[in-house]
Parts: structure tokens; C-alpha cells; sequence
């Protein structure tokens, strides 16, 4: 069963997906112009201390000025798919209601360029850029945020569901709304259980009633949500860090993956939350379960917990394990947790489809003066994770494609510009883009 190494791409179908990702807010900057209306990120990068060195997105890589040369780099390195997100505020400036033309535009022209470059369009609804406008009154704790997250779904698909046809509604609802609404560390900032949760219903059933909507607009369209999943073990053998772990997985995959698959939420999830458990109407649950046609997994890093009185609802705690490899940000780096992910996922809820929309890694770059950046680490983190991914695929796991975050260095949420993911290195100073010794060998791996 052991895989190529390093792997090759005749090793994988030919008919697999090869791309690279990116979401709007982290990349496009032009936050003021062409009647782009305000996103609950622009108003946290305003609140002292939110972003680590203090920046914003604003011009981030100007990639609203700069796609055609984004998209000229994301051919050249031989990717046959390219994820993007779409930013709300630039379709409905203020929500719902009046349509902003120029932002139509903007996402009408970055489609006809991948098509012209011949990338596959897989498009995100929503990477965590919600209007302003929405937040004022609740964001997604308010239930009509679902309508409005409809209304926008049926502009954007009627305007490009003729030339995409691959649609991610969310991307990790565990971080739209846990971290942002329960940990405060991401927009909007709050820190309130309840309301988290009320607002990760919401997340799912506009996920769940936009896919009949995308359908409509979008023939023959391919349809999924993408999850931040990890694997989680056990710090000890010890019966109650085995408990923990299970109350972990509970609120960390089972919250998301039970509903999508027809299972409601998990009881002993939902026995943990108590009272701060999410109001659900009749019906809810049947369109949160509406069939898709593959799942997206976002895999960084697997979790290992122990047991932990005051560690939240799941009384866990994640540990620190000690000599475990790492990237910049401690996210620690297994290959095998890719393999023993994807795995547990096709045995325990059988997907029809997976996609893996993001995995990468950040290190500390250095753009050499001779115009290299030498990211023998990222070059090695991406070459194991591919080796997992065929591991997986020889295990039995159907997945249709791959996609490394990121095309380029970008704005890192709460990082700020601290953090770089990319396989193209970002001078912001001047804006010119530099392919890294990893970009390097994604191109070569996929060339046959
Ligand atoms: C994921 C996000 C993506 C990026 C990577 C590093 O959680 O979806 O936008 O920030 O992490």
C-alpha cells in the first residue's frame, strides 16, 4: 500500500484536480473602490489589537488590479483548477438589495480569464467576508442573514453559473463562526456560545437551502461545503482523556459532519452545549442534510487533547506535544493525519466525493538577493502531504482533487501579513510576485 515518493502525478487519475487556492478578502485589496460596500473584516481591522501587526486588507496583494498576471502565474505552474472566494460586499454593498454592476464585472472577467488560461473555476461564496450592513443587525446569529446569504447566492450564480461549475457555499464554518464569534478572534470579534452557535445554524442552513438555488442557475453544477477538519487523539490511554477526545471530536468535526449527513446534531454534543444550544426550526435539519455532490476538507494539522475541567463545553485541552515537527505558526506537520483523516471521514460518513480545497503550511521566506526563495521546508511539507493523499486514495478514499493554499503569500486573518502560505512569495513593497522553490516543484510534479 506505501506511496511513490516522491509522488508523481501519473500516479494519481487523470482526470484528478489539480489547483491552487485563494479567498477574496486575504488577496484582492481594493476594499474602497468600484462601489465595494464594507465587510465585517474591514471594521476588525480597525479595532486596536485585532490584527497582530496592525494591518488590514484594504490592498492586501491588489489582486483586484493584478488577476490577469495572478492567473498567468497559476497556469504556468500546470494547475488544471483554481479556487477563488467571492466577496460579498462587492456584489451587494450592503447586503441584500442593490446590486453593485462593477463588482459583477470584476468576477465576470477573473472567470473568462481562468477559462482563457484554461483553469477550472471552483468558486467559494463565502470565505468569511460578510457586509458590514448584515452585521448591524446580527450577522449570521440573525436568521435573516440566511435570506439575505440567499439573495446574494442567486445574483452570483445567475451572473457566472453558465462558465462555473463547482460551488463551495462555506468555507469552515468552525471559523466563520466559532472563532468568530465565540473565541473573538476573528470577525466580528464576539465571544458569546450561544450566539455562536445560533449563528453556525445559520452558516449550515444557508448552506443546505442554497444548493436547490445553485442548481437552478448553474446546469449540471457540482456542489459541496468545505470543513476544517482534524484528526484528534488522545493524550493518554487514561479513560478520561479517551472521554475528552470523544467530546472534542464531538464539537470540533461531529457538530458539522452529523447534519450535513442526514444525522442531526450529535446528542452528546448537543447534551454538552446545554442551554447554549442553537434554536432549530422544523425543517432545519432536513435541508442542512440536502445531498451534495462532494465535500470539501480543509487539513492542516491533527489536535491531541486531554482531559480538562475548565477547557469549554468539550472539557478538553489541547496539549502541546513535544518534539513533534512544526511549521512558523506551531501548526504541527503529519502527513499521516491527512491519511487518518480522510480515512475516518469515507468510513464514518461515506461522502460521495472529497476535494481537498486547502492544506500548506508557513515558514519563515527570505527573498535572496539573487531573486530565489529557498522553502526547502513548504517543498517538503507539500511533497509528504501528496504521498498521504495517494496513501488515502490506495486506502479506498474518493478524492477528485487537490488544492494548495496558497497561490500566494497573503493577508493571514488575525496574522496580518505575519504569515505566509504561499507558493508565489509577495514583496508587498513593490507588489512583484516570486515563485519559491515550492511553486517550483508543484510545477514540476505536474508536469507529466
Ligand atoms: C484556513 C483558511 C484560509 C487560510 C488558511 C491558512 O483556515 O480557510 O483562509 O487562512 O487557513
Amino acid at each position: 500500500m506505501s506511496a511513490q515518493y516522491p509522488p508523481r502525478r501519473a500516479d494519481f487519475p487523470s482526470d484528478f484536480r489539480w489547483g491552487v487556492s485563494t479567498s477574496s478578502f486575504q488577496i484582492e485589496g481594493a476594499g474602497q473602490e468600484d462601489g465595494r460596500g464594507e465587510s465585517i473584516w474591514d471594521r476588525f481591522c480597525t479595532e486596536p489589537g485585532r490584527i497582530r501587526d496592525g494591518s488590514n486588507g484594504l490592498v492586501a496583494c491588489d489582486h483586484y488590479h493584478r488577476w490577469p498576471q495572478d492567473l498567468d502565474l497559476a497556469q504556468s505552474l500546470g494547475v488544471n483548477a483554481y479556487r477563488f472566494s467571492i466577496a460579498w460586499p462587492r456584489i451587494l454593498p450592503q447586503g441584500r438589495g442593490q446590486v453593485n454592476p462593477k463588482g459583477l464585472e470584476f468576477y465576470d472577467r477573473l472567470v473568462d480569464g481562468m477559462l482563457a488560461r484554461g483553469l477550472q473555476p471552483w468558486a467559494t461564496l463565502y470565505h468569511w467576508d460578510l457586509p458590514q450592513a448584515l452585521q448591524e443587525h446580527g450577522g449570521w446569529k440573525n436568521r435573516e442573514t440566511v435570506a439575505a446569504y440567499l439573495e446574494y447566492t442567486d445574483v452570483i450564480t445567475r451572473r457566472l453559473g453558465d462558465r462555473v461549475k463547482h460551488w463551495i457555499t462555506h468555507n469552515e464554518p468552525w471559523c466563520s463562526c466559532i472563532m468568530g464569534y465565540y473565541e473573538g478572534v476573528h470577525a466580528p470579534g464576539e465571544t458569546n456560545l450561544a450566539g455562536a452557535l445560533q449563528a453556525n445554524h445559520h452558516v449550515l442552513l444557508s448552506h443546505g437551502h442554497a444548493i436547490a438555488v445553485i442548481r437552478a442557475n448553474s446546469a449540471g453544477a457540482e456542489v459541496g461545503i468545505t470543513l476544517s477538519l482534524h484528526p484528534i487523539a488522545a493524550a493518554s490511554t487514561s479513560a478520561e482523556d479517551c472521554a475528552a477526545q470523544v467530546r472534542h471530536d464531538g464539537v470540533r468535526n461531529r457538530w458539522f459532519l452529523d447534519p450535513l449527513h442526514g444525522r442531526g446534531y450529535p446528542a452528546d454534543t448537543l447534551a454538552l452545549f446545554g442551554a447554549d444550544a442553537p434554536q432549530v426550526q422544523d425543517g432545519d435539519m432536513q435541508a442542512i442534510a440536502t445531498p451534495t455532490d462532494f465535500l470539501g476538507v480543509n487539513y492542516y494539522f491533527p489536535e491531541e487533547v486531554r482531559h480538562c475541567e475548565t477547557g469549554g463545553p468539550a472539557r478538553s485541552a489541547l496539549t502541546h506535544k513535544d518534539g513533534v515537527e512544526r511549521t512558523a505558526f506551531g501548526w504541527e506537520v503529519s502527513p499521516q493525519g491527512m491519511v487518518d483523516l480522510l480515512t475516518r471521514v469515507h468510513r464514518d460518513y461515506a461522502p460521495a466525493r472529497m476535494v481537498l480545497t486547502e492544506n500548506g503550511s508557513t515558514y519563515e521566506d527570505v527573498l535572496r538577493p539573487d531573486g530565489t526563495v529557498a522553502d526547502a521546508e513548504r517543498k517538503s511539507y507539500l511533497q509528504r502531504h501528496l504521498a498521504s493523499l495517494q496513501s488515502a486514495m490506495k486506502l479506498g478514499v474518493p478524492v477528485q482533487g487537490y488544492f494548495a493554499w496558497s497561490l500566494l503569500d497573503n493577508f493571514e486573518w488575525a496574522e496580518g501579513y505575519l504569515r505566509r502560505f504561499g507558493l508565489a512569495y509577495v514583496d508587498y513593497a513593490t507588489q512583484s510576485r516570486i515563485l519559491k522553490d515550492s511553486g517550483r516543484w508543484y510545477s514540476q510534479f505536474l508536469r507529466p
